[in-house]
C-alpha cells in the first residue's frame, strides 16, 4: 500500500490540476458588476440625510424571504473566515495563490451585491443588520473538523468541505430566488447562484483529483466532512429562527441537502462505484453510506412530518 502524503506533497501534486482548473473557470466567467443588479430608483434617504429611518412595512418581501436573504447576505459576509480558511490550507505557489485571489475577489460581490439590494429596497432594518454582521464577522466561521484531524491532511478537509459548501450556498440562493416573488431579485440572485456553481466545479473537480492521488485519506477526508456538514451560516444570530424559516418554506431543507447538494457530488466522485480504495477508504465508504442511508430513510421523513404538522397548524391559526 502506498504511504500516506504529507499536504505539501499533495499540493504538489495537484498543482496542474488546479492550473487546468484555473483556466477553465476563467474562459467561463463572464463579467458582471453588481451596481447593474439594484434598482436604486428605489432608494431614498435616511433620517440622517433629512430622509426617513427603517420600518417594517416599507418592505414587500415576505418574512421568509427576508430572512433568507439576510442569511444568505451575512454568510458572504464571512468571507474573511473561508478566505482564511482556504488560504491557510491552500498554496500561495503558482495557480492555487491565483485561485485563493480570484476567488475570494469573485465572492465579494455577492455580499456587495445582495447588501445594496436590501438597503435600497429596505428589505432589511440596516442598523440591526450592522449589528449582526459585526458579531457574526468577530466571531468567524471554520468547518470545524478539519482542525480536529491529522494537520497534515487539512487541504482534503478544506477542499471537501468547500465542494458541498458552495453547492449548498448555489441552492440557497436559487430557491430564495424563488420565495422572493420580485423579478429584480430573481436576476440577481441567479446570476450570484451561477458564481456559486462555477466555485463548485473548481473545488469538486480537485477533490476528484485528490481522490484519484490519495484515495484513502481523501475518502476519510469526505466522510468527516459530510458526516459533520454544518452550514456556513450557522452560529450567525437568529441562524436557528431563519434556518428553520428556510427549511420550513424550501429554500434549504434536509432533503435539498441530500439530493441537491450531497448525492450529486458524490455520484460525480464516483464514491460507491470505486474500486481503489484499501482498508482504511473501505471503512469510510461504508461509515458515508450508512450515514446518507439513515438520512434518506430515517432524519429526511421525520423532519417532513414534523414540518408538515408544523405548516398545518399554522394553517389553522390563519
Ligand atoms: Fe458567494
Ligand atoms: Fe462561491
Amino acid at each position: 500500500m502506498a504511504r500516506e502524503l504529507t499536504q505539501r506533497e499533495i499540493l504538489t501534486e495537484l498543482e496542474p490540476v488546479a492550473a487546468t482548473a484555473l483556466n477553465r473557470h476563467l474562459s467561463m466567467v463572464k463579467e458582471w458588476h453588481p451596481h447593474d443588479y439594484v434598482p436604486w430608483d428605489a432608494g431614498r434617504n435616511f433620517a440622517m440625510l433629512g430622509g426617513t429611518d427603517w420600518e417594517p412595512g416599507q418592505s414587500t418581501l415576505s418574512e421568509v424571504a427576508k430572512a433568507a436573504l439576510v442569511t444568505n447576505l451575512l454568510t458572504e459576509d464571512n468571507l474573511p473566515s473561508y478566505h482564511r480558511e482556504i488560504a491557510e490550507n491552500f498554496s500561495q505557489d503558482g495557480a492555487w495563490g491565483t485561485w485563493v485571489g480570484r476567488w475570494t475577489a469573485e465572492e465579494n460581490r455577492h455580499s456587495v451585491v445582495l447588501r445594496d439590494y436590501l438597503v435600497v429596497t429596505r428589505g432589511v432594518d440596516p442598523v440591526a443588520l450592522e449589528n449582526t454582521r459585526m458579531t457574526h464577522m468577530t466571531n468567524g466561521f471554520t468547518p470545524g473538523v478539519a482542525r480536529l484531524l491529522d494537520g497534515a491532511a487539512g487541504f482534503l478537509y478544506s477542499v471537501a468541505y468547500v465542494s458541498f459548501q458552495e453547492l449548498a450556498t448555489r441552492v440557497s440562493h436559487r430557491n430564495t430566488a424563488k420565495v422572493c416573488d420580485d423579478p429584480i431579485a430573481d436576476r440577481m440572485l441567479q446570476r450570484v447562484a451561477l458564481d456559486e456553481n462555477l466555485h463548485m466545479i473548481f473545488y469538486r473537480t480537485l477533490c476528484a483529483a485528490a481522490l484519484d492521488l490519495v484515495p484513502d485519506q481523501a475518502m476519510t477526508a469526505i466522510d468527516l466532512i459530510v458526516e459533520n456538514f454544518r452550514m456556513p451560516g450557522a452560529g450567525m444570530p437568529d441562524f436557528r429562527r431563519n434556518g428553520v424559516l428556510m427549511a420550513k418554506h424550501g429554500v434549504y431543507d434536509l432533503r435539498q441537502h441530500y439530493e441537491d447538494v450531497l448525492e450529486p457530488v458524490i455520484r460525480q466522485w464516483n464514491i460507491f462505484g470505486r474500486t481503489d480504495f484499501g482498508p482504511r477508504g473501505e471503512q469510510a465508504r461504508e461509515r458515508l453510506g450508512a450515514f446518507l442511508e439513515n438520512m434518506e430513510l430515517v432524519q429526511i421523513p421525520r423532519f417532513e412530518e414534523h414540518r408538515d404538522r408544523a405548516l398545518a397548524r399554522e394553517r389553522a391559526r390563519a
